[in-house]
């Protein structure tokens, strides 16, 4: 996958150790709510260091000093619901005053096609980054029909932060969009034959929320 110019996989162990206790089916519910914001900070702060800045001059007790600051609405966050709205906390304890979009999509249990029953996105979108969530990356579905809606409002610089990835749902969003950064924590081996990420964690959406 690091093949891909445009793919990076997190290789480091204290994601890995996080991700690691994610998948635990004894992990409970709040504890599998903050390691998926936890791991979301770590990977935004890795992926985000060419973020937008601006100059600011800042007064310090001895002294006027010109200071870098991230640019005002240099991102916008964008979970895809539901699962990607646990990771919304991640990102704003990175960039507290980013806006959010929603947009709302679920896989039909039977042909995994993804269906859309919601969206609204902030004004200007299309002028800041887009942080586009979802714990899982599994056919890619998902997350091609996501940025599909994105690009039609305009958006152009698109950054896909997934938890747990598959080969063949990186394949599938780079094919369709090469030009989106893709960010996976953790690249698993594969779908089974109902489309789970193996070995995966189970279903994310469940998991946060204490639905079944
Ligand atoms: C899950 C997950 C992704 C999608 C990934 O959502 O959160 O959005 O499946 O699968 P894909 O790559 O094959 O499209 P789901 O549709 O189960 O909805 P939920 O978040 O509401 O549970
Ligand atoms: N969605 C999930 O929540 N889990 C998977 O393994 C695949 C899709």
């Amino acid at each position: 996958m690091q093949k891909y110019e445009n793919v990076t996989i997190f290789d480091h162990p204290l994601i890995r150790h996080k991700v690691a206790i994610l998948r635990d089916k004894n992990t409970g519910m709040k504890e599998f709510r903050e390691l998926v914001e936890e791991i979301t900070t770590l990977m935004v702060f890795e992926a985000f260091k060419d973020v937008p800045t601006k100059t600011v001059m800042v007064e310090t007790p001895l002294e006027t000093t010109e200071q870098t600051m991230v640019a005002d609405n240099a991102v916008t966050i964008v979970p895809i619901l539901r699962a990607g709205l646990g990771m919304v906390n991640g990102v704003h304890t990175l960039f507290p005053t980013a806006r959010v979009g929603h947009i709302g999509l679920y896989r039909d249990e039977e042909t995994l096609e993804p269906h859309e029953y919601y969206c609204k996105l902030p004004d200007g979108i299309e002028n800041s980054v887009v942080i586009l969530l979802d714990p899982m990356l599994a056919t890619g579905g998902s997350a091609v029909g996501a940025i599909d809606l994105l690009k039609k409002r305009g958006c152009k610089n698109i950054r896909l932060m997934n938890i747990i990835g598959v080969p063949q749902g990186v394949e599938t969003v780079h094919k369709a969009h090469p030009d989106v950064k893709i960010y996976v924590s953790t690249l698993d081996r594969q779908l089974n034959d109902v489309g789970y990420i193996l070995p995966g964690l189970g279903d994310a959406g469940d998991r946060l929320f204490g639905t079944k």
